[in-house]
């Protein structure tokens, strides 16, 4: 089978109801998302905390896409089997988390997960080189982590074109994370990208008893990446 580089789109449950997870989750889904991203924060490796292996076994049941977790936590290795053991189909961690980018990558796969490395804004694709034959996603960050909501960084651009070449013919998915709006997500796309998350901008002016706006918001991405 061919691998699949078409645009998915992953809504991040920062953005969501958290008194409604379960709800929110089928919501998305039912309004035609991809994959769902959650966003797993320490308050150390950056500066606000959210979800636990319990919070992410506890939603997994209501996932019928992609559970796609982005670990933003560091020390990183000794959670990764907790957050497998939740459900995760990706684990991605970032490449500033700890010294040892490749164990951590090794670990993941060991789980049986998906692998995925994410960079900083201020890191260089060159720090991925020798871990791509052992990744299955690159995640560019193209805000600085911690918070939805933000400004998209367009010197990232760049960054997602270089790691485009990079990657080649590899089955490695490009990951986009942060700001990524209709304004932004065809520039991303044209640069190499085929995974979108988007919290605000997909959960902006819908709710659980209202739905229908994150379709529309969902479409309002997608349509805005085709030609
Ligand atoms: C940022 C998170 C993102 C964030 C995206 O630390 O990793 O997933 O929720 O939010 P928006 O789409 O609102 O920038
Ligand atoms: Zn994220």
């Amino acid at each position: 089978m061919t691998f699949d580089r078409s645009l998915k789109i992953a809504p991040s449950i920062l953005s969501a109801d958290f008194a409604n997870f379960g709800l929110e989750i089928q919501a998305i889904e039912d309004q035609g998302c991809d994959w769902v991203h959650v966003d797993v924060m320490d308050g150390h490796f950056v500066p606000n905390l959210t979800f636990g292996p319990p919070l992410c076994a506890a939603i997994r049941p209501h996932i019928k896409t992609v559970m796609d977790v982005h670990l933003m936590i560091s020390p990183v290795d000794q959670y990764i089997e907790a957050y497998a053991a939740a459900g995760a189909d990706y684990i991605t961690a970032h490449v500033e988390a700890g010294a040892h980018t490749h164990r951590t990558m090794q670990a993941i796969r060991a789980t049986g997960a998906k692998a995925g490395v994410a960079l900083n804004p201020a890191t260089p694709a060159g720090e991925v080189e020798y871990l791509l034959d052992m990744v299955d996603m690159v995640c560019v960050m193209t805000v600085n982590p911690g918070f939805g909501g933000q400004k998209f960084i367009h010197s990232q651009i760049e960054k997602v074109r270089q790691l485009r070449a990079m990657i080649g013919d590899r089955p490695i998915h490009i990951e986009i994370d942060g700001g990524v709006t209709p304004e932004t997500a065809p520039l991303v796309v044209a640069a190499g990208a085929d995974v979108l998350v988007a919290g605000s901008a997909v959960f902006k002016g819908g709710s659980v008893s209202n739905p229908a706006p994150y379709g529309e918001n969902i479409r309002a991405i997608r349509a805005a990446t085709v030609k």
